[in-house]
């Protein structure tokens, strides 16, 4: 049996993640902040598939946390298969708006303990000459996007620049690129969705699946669903100032301040 850890996993799209591994027979270790939701989703994956579901909580915008995940990575007994890098938020307002602090929090999150989790679980990986990693970024790499889309484009980078690093080792890496997905994201954020046309948002358990595939055929970077592939391929042509424009328009209504 193969065990796979994410962070995160107790919301959207890192629950949705929890519920397919889990579902394909993988025993899991679930980290997030929120130690009794975590026990309820151990206990409830456990009861539902007879996997095993370790708990792990853990704050990965602190040293501590970040330290405890890699920890539980590199262990060499009940080692870990599959990383999936997912936990993140996002932060509320524009540039100068949110505090230095938020920013560096974001950072911390979403780079630094990106970077250690996944060296502390591809060294492990290297030596069994298998394994994998899923690191959650976003559409938003592609856009500009203030510190958001900033650290998203370092994780697609660090990603893609470590699994060619890694080829041949049987260690596979993989940038998941969602488009607007229906989670707890922007309500803890305080963002106003209503702008965002239907047509944008997408399932979490579709999104996993394709995922799953996609990293499955070795790819290094993926953007789930049609309708943000050709997105991705208009952004690619447009100027980067008519790029700021829209994105700032489209899913960043704030609520009242
Ligand atoms: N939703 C979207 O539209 C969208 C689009 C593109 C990319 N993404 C990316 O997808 C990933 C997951 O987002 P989501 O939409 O599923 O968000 P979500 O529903 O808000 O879930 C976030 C998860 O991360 C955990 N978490 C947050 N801060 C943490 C911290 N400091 N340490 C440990 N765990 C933490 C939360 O649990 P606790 O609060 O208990 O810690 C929760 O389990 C993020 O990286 C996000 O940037 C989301």
């Amino acid at each position: 049996m193969t065990t796979a850890l994410i962070t995160g996993s107790t919301a959207g799209i890192g629950a949705a993640f929890a519920r397919r591994l889990a579902a394909d027979g993988h025993n899991l270790v679930l980290v997030a902040r929120d130690t009794k939701r975590l026990r309820e989703q151990a206990t409830e994956l456990h009861d539902r598939h007879g996997i095993e579901a370790e708990v792990l909580t853990a704050d990965l915008a602190t040293e501590d946390g970040i330290a405890a995940v890699e920890e539980r990575l590199g262990r060499r007994r009940d080692g870990v298969d599959l990383l999936v890098n997912n936990a993140g938020f996002g932060n509320k307002g524009r540039y100068l708006e949110v505090s230095l602090a938020d920013e560096l929090t974001m950072l911390k999150v979403h780079c630094e303990a990106v970077l250690r989790l996944t060296s502390a679980a591809t060294e492990a990986m290297r030596e069994r000459g298998r394994g994998g990693v899923v690191n959650v970024a976003s559409v938003a790499a592609f856009v500009p996007r203030g510190t958001y889309g900033a650290s998203k484009a370092w994780v697609v980078q660090f990603t893609q620049g470590a699994a060619r690093d890694l080829a041949g080792t049987g260690v596979r890496l993989m940038a998941l690129c969602p488009g607007f997905v229906r989670t707890e994201f922007h309500e803890r954020a305080g963002m106003g969705t209503d702008n965002i046309p239907n047509w944008m948002w997408l399932d979490a358990d579709k999104l996993v699946a394709a995922a799953l595939a996609d990293l499955a055929r070795g790819k290094s970077l993926s953007v789930p669903d049609p309708r943000y592939k050709a997105l991705m391929g208009v952004v690619k042509v447009t100027p980067r100032a008519l790029l700021g424009g829209v994105t700032s328009r489209t899913g960043r209504k704030y609520g009242p301040q």
